[in-house]
């Protein structure tokens, strides 16, 4: 049974095909009206959403499916201390597919273990948010026509926003892909990303404070909010929650088709001027967010009912050591196998399984 957790969970060609029959659902809407005539999604939201939760229903609705679910936490019995496991199990009961965003990483990946019906992770903490990225891929493809030979700025808060990550591992996979990273010091890019992702690809990219210097050279800029809810400090939040401010007169020394994408919401880090810009795409973004969800369901229930055969991601497993990061789910969920992935087994480095954290092996 195939989920999609991360966004490496499908092949560079099978996003090609996501975006190809997003595209023949824009085109061709009565095509795909009753599709999944019959069928369930659950959408568990333990953490709030506007566009992923709706867009997921809409998605559905829009192919002719039914919707159940909750969208928060506290009217659903994790509020009596079921775990994720569990509500997994008992969700495959009365749903065909499931969409899951929680505040712990790597908690829709335990849903996935549990479930027998197939699982999207609709954001898990700060780590990844994958439908995300396939609606960002989409959106620069249709916007900009290609998904190789591009910059790439990415905004705000690189260190919080997992979309940010995930879009970075997905561009990855491209060819001819620059990417700029512009943020306060204290919100730069974690290092795993840095390391595992921009490095082991060697992806060429610089690291920046300067918003303005480096749009000139950008064909894409990717805003984003500072993530007032992962900070520990509010103190911290307060202090850096302006750091850039996208204006008319910043646009000005950009390129006549730079294409401004931002996941939404939007706090104040693109003045409201800027919306009629024929650049700013990113209401648009929204609207391509629900067709590839569309694309999306339709690909796991075809591979759930056998008619596609999916690819499996081979997992190298230790239970040897313990995550250490506070927000990983296995620090919830105590009774969850510790299981990691040996990423670099000279130096005895791992990486959880769930939130990927890197924890070292005794040797
Ligand atoms: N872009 C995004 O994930 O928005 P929501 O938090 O509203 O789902």
């Amino acid at each position: 049974m195939r989920s999609l957790i991360d966004i490496h969970d499908f092949t560079v060609e099978e996003i090609d095909e996501l975006i190809k029959t997003a595209g023949d659902i824009i085109d061709n809407p009565a095509k795909y009206a009753e599709k999944c005539k019959g069928k369930k999604l659950a959408t568990l939201f333990y953490e709030p959403s506007t566009r992923t939760r709706l867009s997921f229903e809409a998605a559905m609705m829009e192919l002719g499916g039914n919707v159940i679910g909750f969208s928060e936490a506290s009217s659903s019995s994790a509020s009596k201390g079921e775990s994720v496991a569990d509500t997994a199990k008992v969700m495959s009961a009365y749903a065909d597919i499931i969409a899951m965003r929680h505040p712990q990483e790597g908690a829709p990946y335990v849903a996935s273990r549990n479930a027998s019906v197939p699982v999207i992770n609709a954001g898990d903490g700060g780590h990844n948010h994958p439908t995300q990225t396939l609606t960002d891929l989409l959106t620069i493809s249709r916007e900009k026509g290609r998904l190789e030979n591009l910059t790439v700025g990415f905004c705000g808060d690189l260190k919080y926003g997992r979309t940010v990550h995930s879009l970075i591992a997905a561009l990855a996979r491209y060819k001819n892909i620059k990417i700029v990273l512009i943020s306060p010091s204290e919100l730069a890019i974690p290092s795993y990303v840095r390391y595992e992702v921009l490095g082991k690809n060697n992806m060429e990219y610089i690291e920046t404070t300067d918003l303005e210097a480096a749009l000139p050279e950008l064909d894409v800029l990717y805003m984003t909010r500072i993530q007032r809810e992962r900070f520990e400090e509010p103190a911290d939040y307060e202090r850096l929650k302006d750091s850039y401010i996208l204006t008319e007169d910043k646009l000005m020394g950009a390129k006549s088709d730079l294409a401004i994408l931002h996941p939404l919401p939007r706090v104040n880090e693109i003045s409201v001027k800027i919306d009629s810009d024929p650049r700013a795409c990113y209401f648009r973004q929204v609207k391509y967010g629900k067709y590839i969800r569309m694309a999306l369901i339709l690909r796991l229930l075809d591979e759930a009912d056998g008619i596609i055969a999916p690819e499996r991601r081979e997992d190298l497993l230790v239970n040897k050591v313990i995550c250490q990061n506070k927000r990983c789910i296995t620090q919830t969920e105590q009774e969850l196998d510790q299981l990691f992935k040996v990423t670099d087994p000279e130096n005895g480095v791992c990486r959880c399984i769930y939130c990927e954290a890197k924890v070292f092996l005794d040797k």
